[in-house]
């Protein structure tokens, strides 16, 4: 079935350019562009987008890093859309992620990691109202 989840380009992917090259990836891996905008957050943001993480040692590194650059947010679509997007991503550690993923190819650190996705579909739906409104979404 025809699913939806949330995808960020990182400020790191972005910083170095490769914005343009992760989105042609997801066009060329069967996602529709549902959403798509380049925005750049307060640390307030971030850390209300990472809440789940508050408390853990590296919320600080983490939202310092997500306010510290433009990033690309993304409301993606295709059949299974969380695990299509994580299988995408590879590993949050890029030094497991598999050959051909996007972690792999333009990750440089666990914390400086290129992409973002969501773990299911209840918080893809909460993760795409953070930052999309209906409006924006086609
Ligand atoms: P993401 O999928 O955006 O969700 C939470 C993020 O926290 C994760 O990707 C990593 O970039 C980051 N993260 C997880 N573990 C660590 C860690 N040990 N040190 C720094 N950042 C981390």
């Amino acid at each position: 079935m025809s699913t939806l989840t949330f995808g960020i380009i990182k400020p790191d992917a972005v910083r170095a350019g490769n914005q343009g090259k992760i989105i042609d990836r997801i066009v060329a891996n069967g996602f529709k562009i549902r959403g798509m905008k380049l925005i750049h957050q307060t640390t307030k943001q971030a850390e209300g987008f990472y809440a789940v993480h508050a408390g853990k040692g590296f919320f600080g590194e983490l939202t310092e890093f997500m306010s510290s650059g433009p990033c690309v947010v993304l409301a993606l679509e295709k059949d299974g859309a969380v695990k299509a997007w994580r299988d995408l991503m590879g590993a949050t550690n890029p030094a497991e992620a598999a050959e051909g993923t996007l972690r792999k190819d333009f990750a440089s650190s666990i914390g400086e990691n290129a992409v973002h996705g969501s773990d299911s579909d209840e918080n893809a739906a909460v993760e795409i109202s953070y930052f999309f409104s209906k409006l924006e979404l086609v």
